[in-house]
């Protein structure tokens, strides 16, 4: 672990009562982890948006009606495509229509984002969302 550092910071009052606030209620203890989680996301999704070749991982989740035709099908010949990225699926039988699909994807971000955006746009996909990360060595390396 890196050595730790203290820094001054100059902020407006009212900015501050208002990030005070935020932390309370997210349950953080301290202002510094709170600013420490907020720099590892800046730092995160800076590299994931500058670098598509960046090794990443994270998940996908898809909310679908497994009525719509053929949807099942589509869906799993695109994950097929994509055997090398896609770790892992969980599958949710939300209700007699909805099912709710988790993948665990790791690989480089363009590979990633291109099975998010086949998936996503499937027809009886009702909502989804990529979420991605990178593995903790990959957020304090330098550019
Ligand atoms: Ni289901």
């Amino acid at each position: 672990m890196s050595e730790i550092v203290r820094f001054g910071v100059s902020i407006e009052q009212d900015l501050l009562e208002n990030y005070d606030s935020l932390i309370v209620e997210r349950g953080y203890a301290t202002r510094s982890e709170a600013l420490r989680d907020l720099i590892r996301d800046a730092l995160i999704q800076s590299k994931i948006e500058n670098d598509l070749t960046t090794q990443v991982l994270g998940s996908l989740t898809l909310v679908y009606d497994h009525h719509a035709s053929n949807l099942l099908q589509e869906m799993a010949h695109v994950q097929h495509d994509f055997h090398e990225v896609v770790l892992s699926v969980m599958h949710i039988h939300v209700s007699h229509v909805d099912c709710m699909e988790i993948l665990a994807v790791r690989g480089i971000v363009s590979e990633i984002v291109d099975l998010a955006d086949k998936l996503l746009s499937l027809k009886g996909i009702k909502n989804g969302k990529l979420f991605l990360t990178l593995p903790s060595s990959g957020i304090t390396e330098r550019k």
